[in-house]
């Protein structure tokens, strides 16, 4: 392809102030460069930049442009100095704009971040009221926290009063995670989806990520619509995600990846160490192949035939069964197939497992894994005056199903994702899945809700709600006589400090329609 843009040289000192930049904000060099290009065309707009020195660092045209397959800076540049730069034979015009800018929009980008005092959440603040960059996929990151998320959660059963609460109050709540318990029918799904679409909903503060375990979501069209989300069904079309794209192909990063596939894999499917290994090295072998390949990543084909080699026996087993299901039904976009730019769950999503006959938990865990490595990669979520800012909601319904079997990759998400921005709400129909895992989720779970329950230990209570076992036997009583749709609405009121009442909780189904 054509390309105008030739090779843009900073002065020593804008690269200087990027490196500075990158190790301040946690973006990446070329992110930096793209936000002082477009700072700079925000504020200078059609400038004439005298020459500078070039001895500074190359901003590489394939990685501004995508591989040469969005041509924006040409657009841009001609737009906003309105006439065509995109022909070649303006193509030095281009280059030297190009990096007036940079340098420029670089210095601009130094005076802001001394002006916030070195403080990371101001300097975005800043830069926000300039640009939005969607380019960049870092929408989030330039969101202001929202101060003082409110949620409605139900009506108190004693006072009447509408209750609510202050969902991202790192005082009040260090972990937003949120554990919803109780029998079948009682209100747990319909709580679920009032949370979300005052959370997800219009306003669109934070996107959520729902596993549909039995289609309740992805059925419900008021549901769908009032949050203007995606269904993914994998049953029907392959998930638009490549799961094996990764930051780089080192034999490093390849072999770690390798091992949490496995790890995925051993939670969800019963298999044996010698699988185990070959699925590890199957993995790897299939990388190994693609080198000097476009794209450098194999998918579940691949992965399922280099897996096929390596068995000795050639006989069918755990392993191969679960692969050749994967290729077979195409749960997975191949890697020729090409997928959106945005993370499939930049957009509230639901993915509809109900169709799938089996592996639900092996997809979910895959995804979970996904999302886990491909949040911490953005890096650390900002708090502000106490608020915390929240970039992705997690929901797993029928959690029973994925929490019976000790699963890393939850446990993971549990601990780490609220730096990262993440809160899972769980919700499950046995009380002692909070407790039984090697990581105790209990600890990690603030926020809980307890509809009436088929079975109740007092161990669970005094460990869940932090309470003594005193009061876990009046608590206990008080569960037993729940009436559906009523809960004990557990939380924390400062540090080490929690409160519990019976609510009235809110029902997705008798919110439509009202102002919330
Ligand atoms: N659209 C609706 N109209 C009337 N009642 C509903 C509707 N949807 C759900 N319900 C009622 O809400 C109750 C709680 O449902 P749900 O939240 O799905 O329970 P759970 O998830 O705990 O099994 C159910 O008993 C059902 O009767
Ligand atoms: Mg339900």
């Amino acid at each position: 392809m054509n390309m105008p843009l030739g090779r843009v040289l900073t002065s020593e000192r804008a690269e200087k102030i990027k490196d500075d930049l990158t190790e301040f904000t946690g973006l990446r060099g070329d992110q930096v460069a793209v936000l002082a290009i477009c700072l700079s065309l925000g504020v200078y707009g059609k400038k004439e930049f005298s020459f500078e020195d070039a001895t500074g660092y190359e901003l590489n045209p394939q990685t501004l442009t995508r591989n040469g397959s969005d041509p924006w800076v040409e657009a841009l540049f001609s737009l906003v100095y309105g006439r065509d730069l995109s022909v070649p034979e303006e193509s030095e015009t281009l280059t030297h704009l190009v990096r007036g800018h940079l340098n420029h929009g670089l210095y601009l980008l130094q005076e802001m971040k001394d002006g916030s005092g070195g403080r990371l959440d101001a300097f975005l603040k800043e830069i926000s009221q300039y640009v939005t960059i969607r380019h960049l996929q870092l929408q989030d990151r330039w969101r202001p926290v929202v101060h003082g998320i409110k949620l409605f959660v139900g009506t108190d059963v004693d006072s009447s009063n509408r209750v609510e609460w202050e969902f991202n109050n790192t005082e009040k709540s260090p972990s937003p995670h949120v554990g919803i318990a109780g029998r079948s029918g009682y209100g747990k799904t319909q709580l679920l989806k009032a949370l979300l679409a005052q959370l997800c909903g219009i306003e669109a503060r934070v996107p959520c990520l729902v596993f549909d375990y039995k289609g309740d979501f992805a059925r419900d069209t008021s549901f769908v619509q009032s949050l203007n989300a995606q269904v993914l069904n994998p049953e029907h079309d392959p998930l638009p995600i490549h799961l094996f794209a990764l930051p780089d192909y080192s034999e490093k990063t390849i072999k770690r990846f390798a091992a949490r596939m496995q790890e995925s894999f051993s939670a969800a499917v019963r298999m044996g160490e010698k699988q185990q290994y070959r699925l590890r090295q199957a993995i790897i072998e299939a990388f190994n192949r693609r080198r000097g390949k476009a794209p450098p990543y194999p998918d579940w084909r691949e992965v399922a035939e280099a897996n096929c080699n390596l068995s000795q026996s050639g006989e069918a087993d755990t392993v191969s069964g679960v692969l050749d299901k994967i290729v077979t039904y195409e749960l997975f976009a191949d890697s020729t197939t090409s997928v959106p730019n945005e993370p499939f769950y930049a957009r509230n999503t639901i993915i509809d497992l109900s169709a799938l006959s089996a592996y639900q938990e092996l997809v979910v865990y895959l995804l979970l894994d996904h999302v886990y490595y491909d949040m911490r990669s953005k890096g650390d979520a900002l708090i502000s005056e106490g608020w915390q800012e929240l970039r992705l909601i997690i929901a797993l319904d029928e959690a029973h199903h994925y929490l019976q079997e000790d699963n890393p990759v939850l446990g993971r998400l549990l601990r780490e994702g609220r730096s990262f921005g993440i809160a899972v709400f769980l919700s499950t129909q046995t009380l002692s899945d909070f407790s039984n895992q090697s990581v105790d989720y209990s600890e990690l779970i603030n926020n809980v809700f307890l509809f009436q329950l088929a079975q109740v230990k007092r161990a669970d209570l005094t460990k869940l709600l932090r309470v003594s076992r005193e009061e876990a036997r009046g608590l206990e009583d008080e569960i037993h006589r729940l009436k559906p749709g009523q809960c004990v609405w557990s939380r924390p009121v400062g540090i080490g400090d929690r409160t519990y009442s019976v609510i009235e909780a809110e029902q997705f189904y008798k919110t439509i329609g009202r102002d919330i």
